[in-house]
């Protein structure tokens, strides 16, 4: 089966870093398509350029984020949903093919969809475990809310509960990362988006609660006993000298994309 793996991305200092040590994961992955949707009102020369040089099998969408819904400066990062529109969209293009298709194609293939944003890290066997997803298969995340792991917890090969230290009683307390879906559900249930209006913490559960309960869910990893994707998050470079530097007139050459 393929993977279609969504990925929001907007433009910041660390995006084509963030971008590449990305695409050279997914180099090592066979059957993958990238579907990669950028946070803005067209195009980028850098994502189009970048996507083009990437080796990789790929699609490339944009959808801003209306202005409404999108963090602003000072804000804190928690305070809006992140990437749900990019990810929608992305949903709109898979369900708009396989419509194209005749189901044909697509569907047929048993196809999965992954959402992976462009700063955590994914481990090469991930993809092998969510490779064969029937419905939603689930496992353990690293370095997320504000613990070592989550997970969900397995009894009898059955999700029974969730390993998290925050509001437990959300439908689905799992991040983005935590979890693969299969085409063949998502084109079945053509109700299912994420909700850009989510409060914080429920916008994977806004998607799943459309698709799956928690008995239905399939547990991966050895049982959810194994961590194979960490939700890092990138540093913002510090721009202090580059900025003393620009009113000296010496700033770094405008010219030399980084
Ligand atoms: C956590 C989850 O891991 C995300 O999957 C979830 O979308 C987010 O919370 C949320 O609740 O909205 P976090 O690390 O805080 O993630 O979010 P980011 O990594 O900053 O953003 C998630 C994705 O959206 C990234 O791929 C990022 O490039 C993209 N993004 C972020 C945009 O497309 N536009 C933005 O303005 C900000
Ligand atoms: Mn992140």
């Amino acid at each position: 089966p393929t993977i279609y793996v969504i990925t929001p991305t907007y433009a910041r200092l660390v995006q084509k870093a963030e971008l590449t040590r990305l695409s050279h994961t997914f180099l090592h992955v066979p059957q993958l398509h990238w579907i990669v949707v950028e946070d803005s009102p067209s195009p980028t020369q850098l994502v189009s350029n970048f996507l083009a040089d990437s080796g990789l099998t790929y699609t490339h969408l944009h959808m801003l984020t209306p202005k409404d819904r999108k963090l602003q400066e000072g804000d804190p990062h928690w305070l809006k949903p992140r990437g749900a529109e990019q990810r929608n969209e992305g949903l709109r293009w898979l369900r708009q093919k396989a419509a194209a298709d005749g189901g044909k194609g697509l569907a047929f293939d048993s196809a999965v969809i992954y959402f992976a944003d462009d700063d955590n890290t994914y481990s090469l066997q991930l993809f092998e475990e969510m490779r064969y997803t029937k419905k939603v298969s689930v496992w353990p995340v690293g370095l997320v809310g504000a613990m070592k792991f989550e997970r969900p917890v397995v009894e009898n090969g059955k999700v029974v509960r969730f390993h998290t230290g925050w509001r437990p009683n959300r439908p689905f307390p799992i991040d983005m990362a935590g979890f693969a879906v299969s085409l063949n559900l998502v084109l079945a249930n053509p109700e299912a988006w994420f909700d850009g209006n989510a409060e914080m913490g429920f916008l994977e559960s806004s998607f799943l609660q459309n698709l799956v309960t928690m008995e239905e869910l399939e547990p991966k990893a050895d049982m959810c006993t194994k961590v194979l994707v960490w939700h890092t998050r990138t540093e913002k470079p510090k721009m202090k000298r580059e900025e003393a530097l620009i009113k000296q007139g010496l700033g770094s050459d405008p010219n030399v994309e980084v």
